[in-house]
């Protein structure tokens, strides 16, 4: 198998980009949606395996380079699995996390109201796919189980990071180091599964 040499990180998420940049070699060279001005496809997808498809699939059809795609997202068990595939929208202002942390809390308290004394389960998912320009592709999947917090804590990291607890810790993402989150999340996991591939 050719090793990846070069690669498009399909994602206008500075987060994600960072982590994904973090996580692939050194020797790989990376390209970023910045770079081609694309603006990211609307997803329609119904998993996050499809909606990581359509983002690889788009981008790199854009630039004629293999692309790597990230969709992920943060499961409640309380809320039936939501936000999920919905994460980066859940505010209803695409991406403020101030507010989508804020209707976390308001929903787990309607859904028990006193969630906050009790053990709650939630996990982080994420989907990597690669898609080449051939219309060859790979997709692989990580979990991190966990649970949120009953405040927001921590400055690191993006999106949910200060209000997530990974099984085993007592600090949510957001209080962290980015070096550790990197090396047990659930784009680390997924990674770990491609990581042939460069
Ligand atoms: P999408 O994959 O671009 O639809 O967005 C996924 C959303 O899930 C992000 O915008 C974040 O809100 C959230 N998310 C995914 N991975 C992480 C993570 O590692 N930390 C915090 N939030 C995350």
């Amino acid at each position: 198998m050719d090793k990846i040499k070069e690669i498009l990180i399909g994602t206008n998420n500075v987060g994600k980009y960072k982590e994904i940049c973090d996580l692939l070699p050194k020797t790989v060279k990376k390209y970023s949606l910045k770079e081609f001005k694309i603006s990211s496809p609307e997803e329609t997808g119904n998993s996050f395996k499809e909606n990581s498809f359509i983002k690889a699939s788009y981008f790199s059809k854009k630039t004629n380079l293999i692309c790597l795609s990230d969709d992920s997202g943060l499961k409640i068990d309380l809320l039936g699995g939501l936000p999920g595939i919905y994460s980066s929208r859940w505010s209803g202002e695409k991406n403020n996390f101030n507010l989508a942390i804020k209707k976390v809390f308001k929903e787990m308290q309607k859904a028990k109201e006193d969630w906050r004394s009790d053990d709650n389960k939630a996990s982080f998912v994420c989907c990597l796919t690669i898609f080449w320009p051939n219309g060859k592709k790979f997709s692989s999947e990580g979990i991190i189980n966990g649970k949120i917090s009953p405040k927001k804590i921590g400055t690191n990291g993006f999106g949910y990071d200060p209000i997530f607890i990974p099984k085993g810790y007592k600090n949510t993402f957001g209080e962290m180091s980015p070096k550790l989150k990197m090396s047990i999340d659930h784009r680390y996991k997924a990674f770990l599964k491609i990581k042939n591939f460069f």
